[in-house]
């Protein structure tokens, strides 16, 4: 089989195509035949900066495709079953930049007959993401559901992004109304595709004054891609009880949030970062997010606010510098070509 590797660190340079046997199965793992591998900033960055074993890593945490075979101890039947996988590749050597792919049998979730494998590899990273954000709030129910966030306001800053859209997207599906803030025309059409209620360009509005307008008790949740940059804003719109959710780093840059203004609502800043949230968080977000694509509530496509840009197999390099320059939708590699 062809599968993406890299022995050492750096660039997309150090990315390999390689011929290798079929893996199987281990203990408690089931093997996967895979469709799409989902490309995330995390797959660049881990690509910069880890040491890979030495018999190298293969990358990209999320995926979809179908079951193969099982290992010892895994129901064999799953054999056949089409799933989304995640985090295949946190601490392990298997990513999903291969034909065929091992993981814990947990990290596979069945997607059903229905949809697409370009849908099950964008899930992962973004959607489980986006979940914790959405409910690490104290006025914010912990699951989400048709209806769970009815008569909740939230701030999804950075909704062109892909966590940006997949909150949207969770958040529209719970019946919240949702705000997002965009850089320009393009993108706010992209937040609104998603299906953001109200969208607000942050170079050309006052995002505090726009949002206190639209929800006067201010938000349950804000899904902060950039905490370093919004935390003014932050600290104004913040409702009650709410929870500034931050999940990236802007960096390396750091935040400083005014204390007294924010003691008032009791307001929450949360750090977030998928890979070690709670396990009953991350259990309850796989089950939403399965939930989610099984109501049909949760699409991708420039049509969901989410170009797609697939890219063979051997340009995986290629994948990996569209992600890190910033592509705008899902970046996707397809496995088969
Ligand atoms: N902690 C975690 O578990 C976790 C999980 C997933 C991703 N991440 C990290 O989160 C970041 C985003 O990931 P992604 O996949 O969503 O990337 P992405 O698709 O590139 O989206 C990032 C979005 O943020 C927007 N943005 C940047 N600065 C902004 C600002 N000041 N206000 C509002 N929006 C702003 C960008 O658009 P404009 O620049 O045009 O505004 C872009 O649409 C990455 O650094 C990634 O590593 C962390």
């Amino acid at each position: 089989m062809r599968l993406i590797s890299y022995r050492r660190s750096g660039g997309p340079d150090v990315l390999e195509l390689l011929e290798a046997p079929v893996p199987e199965p281990g203990p408690g793992e089931v093997r996967v035949r895979v469709a799409f591998s989902g490309v995330n900033p995390t797959d660049w960055k881990s690509r910069s900066a880890a040491q890979p074993g030495p018999e190298g890593q293969v990358p990209n945490q999320d995926g979809a495709g179908t079951v193969d075979a099982v290992g010892e101890g895994v129901d064999p039947v799953l054999v056949g079953e089409r799933v989304w996988i995640w985090e295949a590749a946190w601490q392990r050597r298997w990513g999903t930049a291969a034909e065929y792919t091992v993981v814990p049998a947990r990290h596979v979730v069945q997607l059903g007959p229905e949809p697409s494998f370009e849908l099950g590899a964008a899930l992962g990273i973004p959607f489980l993401t986006a979940h914790r954000c959405l409910t690490v709030a104290e006025s914010m129910p912990d699951r989400l559901g048709a209806g769970a966030l009815t008569g909740h306001t939230v701030l999804v800053q950075g909704g062109a992004g892909a966590v940006g859209n997949a909150a949207i997207q969770l958040a529209r599906w719970a019946d919240a109304t949702v705000i997002a803030t965009v850089s320009s025309p393009r993108k706010a059409q992209l937040a609104a595709a998603a299906g953001a209620d109200h969208v607000v360009n942050y170079r050309e509005q006052d995002v505090a004054a726009e949002v206190r307008r639209i929800a006067p008790k201010g938000v349950g949740a804000i899904v902060e891609v950039s905490a370093a940059r919004n935390a003014a804003v932050d600290a104004r719109v913040i409702g009650m009880h709410g929870a500034i959710a931050m999940y990236a780093d802007d960096g390396g840059a750091e935040v400083t949030v005014p204390v007294r203004a924010q003691m008032g609502p009791n307001a929450r800043w949360q750090f977030v970062l998928v890979y070690t949230e709670p396990e009953r968080a991350k259990a309850l977000a796989i089950e939403d997010v399965a939930t989610a694509v099984a109501d049909g509530a949760v699409r991708v496509g420039a049509e969901a606010g989410l170009p797609l840009h697939v890219y063979p197999l051997a340009e995986t390099a290629a994948a990996h510098q569209a992600v890190q320059d910033g592509a705008v939708g899902k970046v996707l590699i397809d496995v088969t070509v």
